[in-house]
């Protein structure tokens, strides 16, 4: 694996299955996991009104880079401020925002279907972000200082939440593109044995994937809550674990007692677009890795999605 800044997982970041393992669980009737908000604060206002409208005990969990495009004080802090009242892991953006090292570039670990020019626009938005969360030194610390990963149990099932996979917070086990490859599936039911989990929530790879393993569970990777995941689309998606099914998934499979859903965030884009514009005009690095896909999705279809064992 290249060594270069953004290319690299960096040692600090893998934990190893085992560990999910171990790790102690709340109890909750249904749980939200949110990866990938990358600062949008409309996209967080609707997940709130989600979440806000279940009953039953609940959790949501916002399972890293939350931060990205809010390089604004304003924005940062209200994202702050949104999270912090939740549970959180940390992504490789905040895990890059807390230290001061740039060597790591933007800690995504970028597989090699990512090309050179967009690695290093990454790298630059993160040491722009960096710039920003450099006013808010606690808020610095407290991100360093958030865990890794996290597990709940919902209906006596245990769900290993993550960022990356099951043994790294920037790993690409989880990406739609490896569970397509050979042994991808395979990996997938062994990280599901190592880490004594029947769900396995991550994010980090910026595409959704509901990859069913038979009975050893399932793989739900939400994509982007605060991006648009799918071709000719504008939400974002999040996950829903829960003992009850709710209206209006875009899929979803049982696993165990379990309801496992793909949610979408349908947020206010006009609102959204014209924010990220005055953050990020034309030419700026996010605008060009970004614009395009914040306005037409990405070039990947809602039905290649959800994947049977
Ligand atoms: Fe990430």
């Amino acid at each position: 694996m290249s060594e270069a800044p953004g290319r690299s997982c960096p040692v600090p970041y893998r934990y190893g299955a085992p560990a999910l393992a171990a790790c102690a669980a709340f109890e909750v009737e249904t749980l939200w996991v949110a990866g990938g908000l990358y600062g949008n604060r409309f996209a967080l206002a609707r997940l709130l009104e989600l979440f806000d409208a279940e009953s039953g005990s609940k959790a949501l969990v916002f399972n890293g880079d939350f931060h990205w495009f809010d390089c604004d004080g304003a924005d940062f802090a209200a994202i702050d401020e949104a999270v912090g009242r939740h549970r959180a892991t940390r992504g490789n953006v905040e895990t890059e925002l807390a230290g001061a090292d740039a060597g790591a570039g933007c800690g995504c670990a970028y597989p090699e279907w990512v090309g050179e020019a967009e690695v290093a626009r990454s790298n630059r938005i993160l040491e722009r972000l960096r710039g920003v969360a450099c006013g808010f030194p606690e808020t610095r610390r407290a991100l360093g200082a958030l865990p890794m990963f996290r597990a709940a149990a919902v209906a006596g099932e245990r769900i290993a939440i993550v960022h990356g996979d099951a043994d790294s917070l920037a790993g690409w086990g989880f990406s739609q593109e490896r569970l397509a490859a050979p042994g991808g599936i395979a990996a997938a039911r062994d990280a599901l044995r190592r880490a004594q989990a029947r769900v396995i929530a991550s994010s980090h790879t910026c595409l959704p994937v509901l990859q069913s393993c038979g009975e050893a569970g399932v793989i739900v990777n939400n994509g982007a809550a605060g991006m648009p995941n799918f071709r000719a689309t504008q939400f974002g998606v999040a996950t829903r674990v829960s003992v009850r099914p709710r209206a209006g998934a875009l899929y979803a499979v049982r696993a165990g007692r379990l309801y496992v859903e793909a949610q979408p965030i349908r947020y206010d884009h006009p609102r959204w677009l014209e924010r990220f514009v005055e953050l990020w005009p034309p030419g700026s690095d996010a605008f060009e890795s970004y614009h395009r896909r914040i306005v037409h999705g990405p070039a990947y279809d809602l039905p290649l999605a959800q994947r049977a064992a």
